[in-house]
């Protein structure tokens, strides 16, 4: 039912929904929430128009897969569509046992626990671990879901610069006192594609005794052997106290997991709100993660395509003259440097049938302002070659 218009004139919070000029601006240039009317892969329609799906965290491109597409099927088909419950009262089912097994034995870690959402996963990895009194030393480029657990812990933060760990040192060398530490850092940095400093990293926070939590949405399926993410890219799995992540990328479901030791795993369930209070991971989502999984370590087809692809797609940006701040992952941003010019590129790549995404500051430091692309094991040479045409136009377009 609508409310009676003269309701929004009495409640500052409705007027400050009409007034909010960020969403004035979304809804006037619509670069968000396009509603895709078809997909099949990396082919997508949107308002009737094929185009090219390089956004998607889709890095194995296994969300089409038969084998996944049957594994979710059966699910829903044995357990219903969802547990309706949180998993310490009635959502517990032997799948997400047989999963977070999976998922530990996998990255060589004790245990493991499922939730519902990589945010919720990775929010969870810090807010129910860190505590008032507490110090969290944070990379400044830290996902959303880091910085949410960060506030709801209620610990100091730190922030030290992006990937450095001589800043990080500094840092931790300034604060003085007793209090429990903790590090934060990201795998792969998903808007830059950045891998993580972590062996510098982690020795800066062992010589300090500090809790070390890699959220690896993006290294996980990536980087590694088999895709065991960064973690094990490096070797250092006994150095690493948590790893995060979540399903929603390489595993093409939705969900996110902890891993850590049984001790630390029986602590989170105990005592993380989002654990606790969230409705388990549905019946398919799980399924479809675990097929994935699966295909992951038999079929390794798909991990050299990805990596393949990335080579090609990362020298066809860098021919063209275009700044990928670095990346070295599928995860490539291409920075140019104002909302102008990101929008100016962004609508002639979607003219020319190419679909990305636009990040512009405050979501990136100020003058990164960029498109957010990513490269799939499931892009065709000749799709790659349709997206390097695009972006050699759209360049002409700036
Ligand atoms: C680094 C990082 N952590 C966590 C998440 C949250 O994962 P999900 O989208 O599965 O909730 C994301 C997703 O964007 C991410 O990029």
């Amino acid at each position: 039912m609508a409310l009676p218009f003269f309701h929004s004139d009495k409640k500052p919070i409705l007027a400050r929904c009409r007034d909010d000029h960020a969403t004035k601006m979304r809804l006037r240039y619509a670069p968000y929430y396009h509603a895709i009317g078809q997909q099949a892969g990396t082919s997508i329609q949107l308002d009737g128009r094929e185009m090219i799906m390089l956004s998607s965290n889709d890095y194995l491109g296994l969300s089409f897969h038969p084998k996944v597409i049957e594994a979710g099927r059966e699910a829903v088909a044995k357990w219903g569509t969802s547990t309706t419950g949180a998993r310490p009262s009635n959502g517990s089912r032997t799948y997400h046992l047989e999963l977070e097994e999976k998922l530990a034995a996998f990255l060589g870690r004790e245990a493991c626990h499922v939730h519902a959402a990589g945010y919720l996963s990775c929010m969870s990895s810090i807010a129910t671990f860190a505590q008032k009194g507490d110090v969290v030393f944070a990379d400044k480029n830290l996902h959303s879901c880091l910085w949410d657990g960060i506030r709801l812990s209620m610990a100091t933060v730190e922030r030290f610069s992006h990937n450095n760990p001589a800043d990080l040192k500094e840092v931790m060398a300034s604060v003085g006192g007793s209090a429990p530490r903790m590090v934060a850092v990201e795998g792969v940095y998903s808007m830059e594609g950045h891998i993580c400093r972590l062996p510098e990293i982690a020795k800066v926070a062992d010589d300090h005794g500090a809790f070390l939590v890699v959220d690896d949405a993006h290294g996980f399926g990536v980087l590694g052997r088999q895709g065991r993410g960064t973690v094990d890219h490096f070797g250092l799995n006994d150095k690493v106290d948590l790893i995060c992540g979540s399903l929603s990328k390489s595993l093409a479901s939705t969900g996110g997991f902890v891993s850590g030791t049984h001790e630390a795993i029986e602590y989170l369930r105990t005592n993380s709100k989002q654990t606790i209070f969230s409705a388990a991971l549905a019946p398919s989502q799980a399924a479809a993660a675990m097929k994935a999984l699966e295909i992951s370590q038999n079929e390794p087809e798909y991990f050299e395509r990805l990596w393949s692809n990335t080579r090609k797609y990362r020298a066809m940006l860098l021919g063209l003259g275009l700044d990928i701040w670095e990346s070295e992952t599928p995860a490539v941003p291409i920075v140019l440097g104002s909302r102008e010019r990101v929008y100016l590129f962004w609508k002639a790549l979607m003219e020319k049938g190419v679909f990305t995404v636009m990040s512009i500051a405050p979501a990136v430091p100020p003058g990164k302002d960029l498109i957010r692309t990513a490269v799939s094991a499931m892009h065709s040479d000749e799709q790659l070659e349709r997206i390097a045409e695009a972006m050699a136009y759209a360049l002409k377009k700036l």
